[in-house]
């Protein structure tokens, strides 16, 4: 942490900015493995929330790559940067009064924890995507897991690289099976029913 710098209270604050946007600013953190469907849900649920009125962000692994994070590999300390960068910016959106969507791996517990300890009580919504690796490799949308076996590819999760899954999620989703659109919707339905989201 910096040294000499006083945190400024502003005037306008997450609570009357919430309040404008008539909603309960959030972090709903999805994490599985590549080719999970995390992208396609978050992307699927954004829609669903915005034709709601809801004021959004999503942030998406893939797309943060090219620019905040554009200078991070995916060695362990890499993903653990990556993921503390994407922790602080979704603190600030949720400031900001937003409903943030995350979509990335985040494949330790700790780095999740750790959203999780800079929010408030109910603002971190962890999402497990728990599509099995047989299937996220049979999808192999991007080819990488292809890569990762004949070893081009070195530190890829589930093949040479730990995925921690989360013990206790707020929502488990285990539909590899469904059309990503019904999955969606029975995760709007239960942040619904559980009061995270009007
Ligand atoms: S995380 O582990 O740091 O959370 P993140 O979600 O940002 O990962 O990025 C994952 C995406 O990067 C994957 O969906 C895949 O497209 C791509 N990727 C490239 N190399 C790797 C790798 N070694 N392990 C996992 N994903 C990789």
């Amino acid at each position: 942490m910096s040294s000499n710098i006083v945190w400024h209270k502003h005037t306008v604050d997450k609570d009357t900015r919430a309040n404008k946007l008539k909603q309960k600013p959030s972090v709903i953190w999805l994490t599985g493995l590549s080719g999970s469907g995390k992208s396609t849900i978050a992307n699927l649920l954004e829609k669903r929330l915005f034709e709601a009125q809801h004021a959004t962000y999503l942030l998406d692994g893939d797309n943060v790559r090219h620019g905040l994070c554009g200078d991070l590999g995916f060695d362990d300390k890499a993903r653990v940067e990556n993921i503390r960068r994407i922790s602080e910016v979704s603190k600030l959106f949720v400031d900001a009064g937003l409903i943030v969507l995350t979509a990335f791996i985040s494949p330790f517990k700790a780095d999740r924890d750790f959203c999780r300890s800079l929010l408030n009580e109910g603002e971190f919504i962890e999402v497990f995507v728990d599509t099995p690796l047989e299937v996220c490799e049979q999808r192999d949308p991007k080819g990488l897991y292809k890569k990762a076996r004949s070893g081009d590819i070195k530190h890829f999760t589930g093949i040479d690289s730990d995925y921690e899954a989360p013990a206790s999620p707020e929502v488990h989703l285990q539909y590899q099976d469904e059309p990503a659109e019904d999955t969606a919707e029975r995760l709007y339905q239960a942040l619904k029913t559980k009061g995270f989201v009007s």
